[in-house]
């Protein structure tokens, strides 16, 4: 890895509440967030996307339709739209009053309780323009967190992570792959993108390929992991951590 200057979490046998403690909660949540704590989480990760007026938000699709009671693009909200959307109800009836989430919010949550993140941030599909406010958006936001909260700022697209690398040389940058299109050029990728992180899907996923990762140096983190035996054997192959939706894995379970 090429980023002396990136604080580098050191990770070892970590669980990352996937979009918060997301099979008891509606995602990207409060709710999701607040359960994970309560069950030991140290590390929560979420998806950030940019609403037309500027603000990050925390939502993993871009239409609303999957985890709200609206439909259309999220590309069309602002911030005064999203107390009006009911963000639980989709999950269970006792849930409705949940809302989509800013970022803002979450760093609040993060100062509160010294919870860790990774903040995926989603292939904007407004263009370049729209993607370098995203990266300053998050930025702006991130800039608010208490020195020792760890963040780890993950994408799956490659520019705009080399773009948050040279313009926010201080975070962790992780590169996400699907493993069908982990291809032979995965290190020139993670250097050109300033990357400490390979963050991997599981499926399909080898040993020889997490030893590849790990003898260049890089740490291992592995998404979606909802068994103990599976997640065990990835951290004996040398993972650092593994994304899970389920409270079974978790410290406190
Ligand atoms: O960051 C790991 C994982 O969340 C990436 O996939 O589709 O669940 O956002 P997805
Ligand atoms: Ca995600």
């Amino acid at each position: 890895p090429t980023t002396p200057s990136a604080h580098v979490p050191r990770l070892d046998h970590t669980i990352f509440a996937h979009r918060g403690l997301s099979t008891l909660n509606p995602e990207n949540t409060m709710e999701a967030f607040r359960d994970a704590r309560d069950h030991g989480a140290r590390w929560i990760e979420t998806d950030v996307d940019l609403i037309a007026d500027g603000t990050p938000i925390l939502i993993h699709d871009t239409q609303l339709e999957r985890t709200t009671d609206h439909t259309g693009s999220i590309y069309a909200l602002t911030a005064e739209d999203l107390p009006s959307i009911d963000a639980g109800k989709w999950f269970g009836r006792q849930f409705g009053g949940s809302h989509i989430q800013t970022l803002a919010d979450l760093v609040d949550f993060l100062n509160e309780t010294g919870i860790n993140a990774n903040i995926e941030i989603k292939q904007n599909e407004q263009g370049a323009a729209r993607t370098i406010q995203l990266i300053d958006a998050v930025a702006a936001e991130l800039a608010r967190l208490d020195p020792s909260i760890q963040i780890i700022v993950s994408s799956f697209s490659q520019p705009l992570l080399m773009h948050f690398h040279q313009r926010q040389p201080q975070y962790a940058i992780a590169v996400l792959y699907e493993t069908c299109a982990l291809y032979d050029d995965w290190l020139s990728v993670a250097e050109f993108c300033g990357a400490t992180y390979i963050h991997v899907e599981d499926r399909g996923l080898t040993r020889e390929k997490v030893h590849a990762f790990t003898a260049a140096g890089y740490g291992v983190n592995v998404y979606t992991v909802n068994s103990h035996a599976r997640a065990n054997q990835l951290f004996n192959w040398g993972a650092s951590g593994v994304f899970t939706d389920v409270a079974d894995l978790y410290p406190c379970a």
